[in-house]
């Protein structure tokens, strides 16, 4: 029906007859002249209607917002002075010769300029509506370029596309599972994948060699902005290749993918231990465009009578850590105790603090309310070890490692973001030598990643000290975001069976869960290792979207529901009786 796309209209096209289909967007009369914005994905474009053509000029007359309609008509430049220099289509506009009205529209729910007026339920319940907007097709096109030119780069390194179900067995990914009645064998249930993990493995047993798929995975966990139940990986296996090569060829996918669509040359990205990234920024995800960093003070502390901070000092799972904020100085009590709550939400119990306003004053150089607690030798020895001068602050965490980290660590990004410190627009980076296990206070491990992952030692060191061991895993973080993680795999039985044994998991319980998998290892597999990176979260940071929930075309929200389906719905009491299901109600309950 269409001779071109309304936004890909030019200047070139000027004396040129063309068709248009589109939405209306816009109509306005200016003295006895109708203008149309015509709308399509490519973009918007102006259309005349003067009196002088009768019939399309009461027609266009008649159109409201949203109608779609198709235009045919002449390209002609702008009278001077009317151009829109922030429009592609802004040198032009079409003189109407024709205009045909293929559908109305009811009044739209909301108009699509003043979409922020309105909440983001209205706009996920209209979701068809809320595509029209430029900007959101704009990110579902940028999403569908990337996710062609991943396709494009891992073909061209050799990786072959496999599906994997999606009707399958629980995958240990840390998660919830989502569950699926079976009907066909009474009481049983499907499990949706976590990821394609034990799959992805099993092609590397069966000699595939290279293996990536843009995989659906489901995890029923608690959502946050950059989380939802239903997301995308680009998921990789591949065998014979050290963690190395894996690095190599996803960096490279990442760094082709920035200069292709954004000129962006990325330098080789830097690689951290966990350990470092954990004391120097209090997070396994580091955003390293702000310049802020943790330091230990334990050692000055350790001795004095203010028990907030001796305390944690003496427990060998206690860490005391100070946050030097250059020119803090400026920040007023509301600020700080605006701050002192942000860090309660990760358990901080308090937020001391030093301003530094004259270093050369013994006295009363140092305002805070712990000076006096601390004595003003130590507070000048923190001074001197964080490095402050005259008109810095430095804030204080002391308590358990884990909430100094959590706290300290979410300090960091907030200060960042409100006081703009940022010193790069992008900073990309790869944390590795992560531990294998994390203790649980009474003592048991859980895998800091999935139980596949390979110990970066034997199987006897890691029975002697499993706490210590190390693992061949890394992820790769973008401006504090965990945009992919992976690992060298185990590819030997009696290592596997070692990990599932220190995580307590019986024979029986890995016969019956992973079976399959420990028969596989047995039939030859090869030395093999992966990664998989979010899609969503890529597309997310790469066209600077707030909330992962803007790059997907159908979200859910942050309680795990489609507004615009209703689901989950409930179901009839047929389906019910057919899947051997009974749903406890609130009364029987009782
Ligand atoms: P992992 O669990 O780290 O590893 O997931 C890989 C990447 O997927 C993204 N991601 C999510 N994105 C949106 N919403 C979610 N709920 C969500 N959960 C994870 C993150 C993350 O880095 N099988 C392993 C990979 C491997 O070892 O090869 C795995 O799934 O960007
Ligand atoms: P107080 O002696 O209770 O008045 O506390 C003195 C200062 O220490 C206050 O600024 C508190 O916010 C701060 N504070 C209390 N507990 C902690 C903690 N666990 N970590 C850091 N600062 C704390």
């Amino acid at each position: 029906m269409r001779s071109h796309y309304c936004g890909d209209l030019r200047a070139t096209h000027i004396d040129q007859e063309i068709t248009l289909c589109g939405w209306v967007h816009r109509r306005r009369d200016h003295g006895g002249v109708i203008f149309l914005d015509l709308r399509d994905r490519e973009g918007i474009a102006q259309v005349v209607f003067d009196p002088d053509r009768a019939e399309s000029f009461a027609r266009a007359d008649s159109v409201r917002s949203e109608y779609v309609v198709k235009v045919t008509g002449r390209v002609r430049a702008r009278p001077a002075g009317t151009e829109n220099a922030d429009m592609g289509t802004g040198q032009i506009e079409v003189l109407g010769y024709e205009l045909e009205i293929l559908n109305k529209a009811d009044t739209p729910p909301f108009m699509l300029d003043d979409y922020q007026q309105i909440g983001e339920d209205i706009r996920l319940k209209h979701r068809y509506i809320d595509l029209r907007r430029p900007e959101m097709a704009n990110k579902l096109r940028l999403r569908s370029r990337i996710s062609h030119l991943i396709r494009n780069y891992l073909e061209e390194h050799g990786f072959l596309d496999i599906e994997t179900p999606i009707l399958t067995r629980a995958t240990p990914e840390g998660a919830r599972d989502y569950l699926v009645p079976s009907r066909t064998h009474e009481g049983n249930f499907f499990a949706l994948p976590q990821s394609p993990q034990l799959f992805k493995q099993l092609l590397m047993v069966s000699g595939f060699d290279r293996y990536y798929q843009i995989a659906r995975c489901f995890r029923d966990e608690d959502l946050r902005a950059d989380r939802q139940p239903e997301f995308t990986q680009i998921d990789i296996e591949t065998s014979f290749l050290s963690e190395e090569d894996i690095m190599a060829i996803t960096e490279g996918m990442i760094r082709n993918l920035f200069k292709d669509l954004k000129g962006i040359e990325f330098g080789e990205f830097p690689r951290m231990p966990f350990s470092e990234a954990m004391s120097r920024f209090g997070s396994d995800k580091p955003d390293l465009r702000i310049p802020l960093e943790l330091v230990d003070v334990a050692d000055l502390v350790a001795g004095v009578e203010f028990k907030v901070f001796s305390g944690p000092a003496n427990d060998p799972k206690g860490r005391v850590a100070a946050l030097k904020v250059p020119n803090g100085n400026e920040l007023s009590r509301k600020q700080i105790d605006d701050y002192t709550k942000f860090v309660g939400i990760y358990g901080a119990k308090g937020l001391a603090y030093i301003k530094v306003n004259d270093i050369s004053n013994r006295e009363t150089g140092l305002q805070s309310p712990i000076v006096k607690h601390l004595g003003e030798d130590n507070a000048f020895k923190i001074v001197e070890r964080v490095g402050a001068q005259n008109g810095d602050l430095i804030f204080f965490g002391a308590d358990k490692a884990k909430i100094v980290n959590e706290a300290l660590g979410a300090l960091r990004i907030k200060l960042g973001e409100d006081m703009n410190l940022y010193t790069a627009e992008w900073a990309p980076m790869w944390v590795v030598d992560f531990p294998m296990f994390e203790e649980e206070d009474d003592g048991s491990l859980h895998a800091v990643h999935h139980p596949f992952t390979s110990p970066s030692c034997s199987v006897e060191e890691l029975r002697a000290n499993p706490a210590q061991a190390l693992s061949r895993a890394y992820d790769m973080v973008l401006n504090g975001v965990e945009l992919g993680g992976g690992s060298i795999r185990i590819h030997r039985q009696d290592m596997q069976a070692t990990i599932f044994d220190l995580l307590n998991i019986s024979p029986e319980e890995q016969e019956e869960k992973f079976g399959f998998l420990l028969d596989a290892l047995r039939y030859g597999a090869p030395p093999h290792g992966g990664l998989a990176f979010g899609l969503d979260r890529l597309v997310m940071l790469m066209t600077g979207a707030k909330s992962i929930r803007e790059v997907i075309a159908f979200p859910k929200t942050q309680s795990a529901a489609c507004l615009l389906t209703d689901a989950p719905g409930e179901v009839s009491a047929k389906q019910l009786r057919e899947l051997n299901i009974r749903v406890r109600t609130k009364a029987s309950e009782a």
